[in-house]
């Protein structure tokens, strides 16, 4: 505060140093301790009205964070006992506000430093430091800044890519996928991730809604395009192999022009952006309706995920060991974000492997992994306990409390910290007490930055609740409730790419009042008298399973174009010792056919990726609808797939007989108790 901001007029400054704690904050109040002391300013508000000129949109909360907080703190002194998160929470959310001043400076003075330009500024900063380690390889922040330069000249070169374009790129986990990342939007292009996962149908509807005229493929990628290469070519979308050659027809390849390529700066003003609100990414995340949808993401969005790491406190000697995609904002936008943040070492995977993980920590001095639920629950399910290793920290979401336990119990006291938001959300949740099972933390402060609420769902009509009036009714502490966060300036929800109707149908409006507007997260959550906030259940279109968001209409979709079946409604069902829900479909045969359970397999092989696949089949006669005409889930979803409670046939997904096999009670005992691997 004391750095960042000059002194408002009209307004009061006053210092206090309240009291000593470690630099910080942690999970718990802290003991004083000499010599360690940790100032708060305290900005309170004059008679003058000046705020319009201030023009600081996020200060105006501050002034009553600040007002309600030295008001408290004499309250406090005495009433200790009843608040006893009160300074935990005080330097956990003046770190926040810290960070969000940031960006209201850049905002006033619309110079805005991006993630890339931070990139920039420490590979000028700390060029010999490793960024990535990547196989056993280090490259350093200098190393991936000349890559990164190497491959704008190469487009610029051709002419493949330009400002304001927008390129998409296929790639897994590798520091390429980094380097041609940075390479485009040096150029000023936006880029959209493909998720390596999706087929040729979803693939080529990515191209439509992002505008994308070029496509980047990962070498080890390339064979999945083979079947849309043609369809790619008459839509003259240009497309670049990461590869030294490569015999498809019509593919340009990267890696030769790369060797020529100069690896001087590309100027920052073609990378210049005024706004925070500029796009800068598109993330595809699962549809509601249909194929996937590309997700906004702009610097704002990127600028605040990058800061999470360091709101936990990571620094510039961590070593980040990232695991999951970088298709996923987690990876991307938190991970490699927030690395750059702090300066620090990420460890990059191509893919996660729980056999693996303890040894590399161990081996790269690991202190911060990234996580979501499956993973640590897999390394729990390994049969060694490690409790030698320099590992202080996990930041992810979705992990159950009996896994954070576990966790713990095996691996030694690493501190996990949950970040709850979606990509294209508008809101965030960090359970920075670190609370076992709560995804986040609220308290008055966060309150009046974040306008959330939760309201009472209904989930047999699968909608929220309304009253007499029409309005949305808040549940009370301890009570499950969906979560609406308020769309404002503050706050802005950014969309999706190409289609005003799929962003118009994340938003709920006439909530409490008439004409107020709230992103829906689907996602039913429970806020306890002390303000943690847990997740309980995901509701409507979506479900998790595997760390991916599984849409069920864009499932249905594909299950319908399979010659016998009729209408097909697709849900999740859990499964006990498993994160998320495992795709289930209920379907009618057209009349007068049959079931082919060979068929569907090779069906669903070809056209759904792994995670999506259901793993059950449940023949019905009708289907039920409510009120609305959609198809009704609930009652679905509550009966599971046990086959001795449900009288219709029921069939699993069986990878070794490649077929579709009726579902025995045996099966679905081992299934239960987690034999049989899924
Ligand atoms: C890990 O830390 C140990 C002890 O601090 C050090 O000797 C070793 O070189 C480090 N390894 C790496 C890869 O940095």
């Amino acid at each position: 505060l004391r750095s960042e901001t000059r002194r408002p007029a009209g307004f009061v400054r006053y210092e206090r140093e309240l009291r000593s704690f470690e630099r910080g904050g942690s999970a718990r109040t802290l003991p004083p301790r000499a010599g360690c002391t940790t100032r708060v300013t305290f900005i309170l508000s004059g008679k003058d009205k000046s705020e319009p000129r201030f023009g600081m949109t996020m200060l105006l909360p501050l002034v009553w964070v600040t007002a309600i907080a030295a008001g408290l703190l004499a309250l406090l002194l005495v009433q200790k006992l009843f608040f006893p998160y009160f300074w935990s929470d005080l330097v956990f959310i003046s770190r926040l506000l810290r960070y969000g001043i940031r960006l209201e400076v850049y905002k006033k003075r619309s110079k805005v430093v991006t993630v890339l330009d931070r990139f920039v500024q420490q590979a000028a900063r700390i060029p010999d430091k490793p960024f990535i380690i990547y196989e056993g390889i280090s490259y350093t922040y200098e190393d991936v800044e000349e890559r990164s330069n190497r491959v704008a000249h190469v487009f610029q070169q051709r002419g493949a890519a330009r400002r304001g374009d927008t390129v998409a790129l296929l790639m897994s986990n590798e520091p390429d996928f980094i380097c041609v990342w940075f390479g485009l939007c040096k150029l000023g292009c936006s880029v959209a991730f493909l998720n390596t996962n999706i087929r040729s149908r979803s693939l080529l509807h990515c191209f439509g809604c992002c505008g994308a005229r070029t496509l980047v493929v990962g070498a080890d990628l390339l064979d999945t395009l083979e079947d849309i290469l043609p369809s790619l070519k008459q839509d003259n979308i240009n497309v670049w192999a990461v590869k030294m050659e490569c015999s498809l027809p019509g593919v340009e390849t990267l890696l030769d022009k790369l060797q020529q390529a100069p690896e001087d700066p590309i100027p920052a003003e073609q990378r210049a952006v005024t706004s925070l609100k500029t796009p800068t990414l598109y993330i595809f995340t699962s549809g509601t309706t249909g194929l996937p949808k590309a997700a906004i993401i702009t610097h704002l969005q990127s600028v605040k995920a990058a800061g999470g790491f360091w709101a936990y406190g990571g620094c510039s000697s961590d070593v980040i060991y990232i695991s999951l995609p970088l298709y996923h904002s987690a990876a991307s936008l938190i991970g490699i974000g927030g690395t750059i943040e702090i300066g620090a070492t990420c460890v990059l995977k191509k893919k996660f492997s729980a056999s693996q993980f303890w040894g590399d920590c161990r081996k790269f001095n690991v202190t911060i992994f990234q996580y979501i639920g499956e993973l640590c629950r897999y390394l729990c399910n390994q049969p060694k306990n490690e409790k030698k290793h320099k590992v202080r920290m996990g930041v992810g979401n979705g992990l159950r409390p009996e896994v954070w336990k576990e966790f713990h119990r095996r691996f030694g006291d690493v501190r996990l910290c949950e970040i709850y938001g979606s990509t294209e959300g508008n809101l965030c949740f960090m359970n920075h007490l670190g609370k076992m099972g709560a995804v986040g933390r609220s308290n008055f402060f966060y309150k009046l930055l974040f306008k959330y609420d939760l309201v009472r769902y209904d989930k047999e009509n699968d909608e929220p609740v309304r009253n007499k009036k029409g309005f949305c009714e808040h549940v009370s502490k301890g009570e499950t409730g969906l979560l609406l966060s308020k769309i404002n300036e503050q706050s802005p929800f950014f969309g999706y790419a190409g289609s005003k109707q799929l962003t118009d149908k994340k938003l709920l409006r006439d909530v409490f009042v008439k004409g107020d507007v709230y992103f829906n997260t689907g996602d039913l959550m429970v806020e306890d008298t002390d303000g943690f906030i847990s997740f309980k259940d995901r509701i409507g279109d979506t479900f998790r399973w595997k760390g991916e968001n599984v849409g069920t209409t864009e499932v249905a979709e594909a299950l319908e174009l399979v010659d016998f079946i009729q209408e097909a409604n697709v849900y999740g069902v859990e499964i006990p010792g498993n994160e998320g829900r495992a795709g289930m479909t209920a379907i009618i045969i057209k009349p007068d056919r049959r079931f082919d359970g060979k068929k569907l397999f090779q069906h669903v092989l070809d056209h759904l990726p792994s995670y999506a696949r259901p793993l059950f089949v449940r023949i019905q006669e009708t289907m039920e609808v409510t009120g609305t005409l959609k198809q009704l889930k609930f009652r679905l979803v509550e009966s599971g797939f046990n086959p001795s409670m449900i009288t219709e046939a029921v069939y699993f997904l069986d990878y070794t007989g490649k077929c579709y096999v009726p579902l025995t009670n045996s099966m679905y005992n081992s299934i239960v108790s987690g034999q049989q691997k899924l």
